[in-house]
């Protein structure tokens, strides 16, 4: 397949994937099925371009893809700490910084973690939950702060109406552009190679995909980011 030349100067794209995983106790933890393929595709779609590429990816098993330096993290503030040095590290050099925020991050975390095996005779069947960081407007804030500009891009699976979703997400975070995806649609939920997807811009442009792979959505996503930084 033809891949059309790239319009800007290489980028420097920073791309979470993944679940996060929240624990309860040292053998049991809060996640979701998050696979990690999609951001994976993203990397290797960036990486694929010229583009220098940092993934940092939650518990998934999936194969680093070829040019692209990958960091392993396990919690969302695991992830939000690896996040904000990929940043600084890039945001020091020349190269515009592209932030891409696949992952599925946990929403919450259990206020405690025990540092033993809870029993089950001794534990109260209730958990107690704390809100974790939201990594995507915690880069998007700073930015506002620092003046430093990575090009944000988010995600939003939904299962209700993923564009008006998308674009208040855009508008709340100071997001570039929304993926917005319904996961209740066949071919578009976690896991799948699949995804049907639209792209939402901050100025309200709707672009709705078909279904397609996640690999040839990547490279979709990745020309675009070439278009806005452009
Ligand atoms: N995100 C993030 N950190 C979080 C939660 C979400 O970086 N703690 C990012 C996701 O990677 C995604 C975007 O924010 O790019 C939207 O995530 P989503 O879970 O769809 O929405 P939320 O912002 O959590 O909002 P809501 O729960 O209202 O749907």
């Amino acid at each position: 397949m033809r891949t059309p030349r790239r319009s800007t100067a290489p980028l420097a794209f920073v791309v979470t994937a993944g679940p996060t995983r929240e624990f309860i106790d040292p053998v049991r933890f809060l996640s979701n099925p998050s696979t990690g393929r999609m951001g994976f595709e993203v990397a290797r779609a960036a990486a694929s371009r010229g583009h220098r590429v940092a993934l940092v990816a939650g518990p998934v098993s999936l194969k680093t893809p070829k040019g692209v330096a990958r960091v392993d993290v396990v919690s969302a503030r695991d992830m939000l700490a690896a996040v904000l040095s990929r940043l600084d590290d890039l945001g020091r050099g020349p190269v515009r910084v592209v932030f891409v925020a696949t992952a599925a991050v946990a929403d919450w975390r259990p206020a405690e973690c025990a540092a033993v095996k809870l029993k089950k005779g001794a534990m109260r069947p209730v958990l107690k939950l704390v809100r974790n960081p939201d990594i995507l407007k915690t880069v998007a804030e700073r930015r506002a702060a620092e003046g430093a500009a990575p090009l944000l891009v988010g995600f939003a699976a939904e299962t209700g109406d993923p564009v008006a979703e998308a674009l208040r997400k855009c508008r709340e975070k100071n997001l570039a552009m929304v993926v917005a995806n319904d996961v209740t649609e066949p071919g578009a939920g976690f896991g799948t190679p699949t995804n049907r997807a639209a792209l939402v811009r901050r100025d309200g442009s709707v672009r709705r995909l078909p279904l397609m792979s996640k690999a040839a959505l990547a490279r979709r996503i990745v020309r675009e980011c070439e278009d806005l930084c452009s």
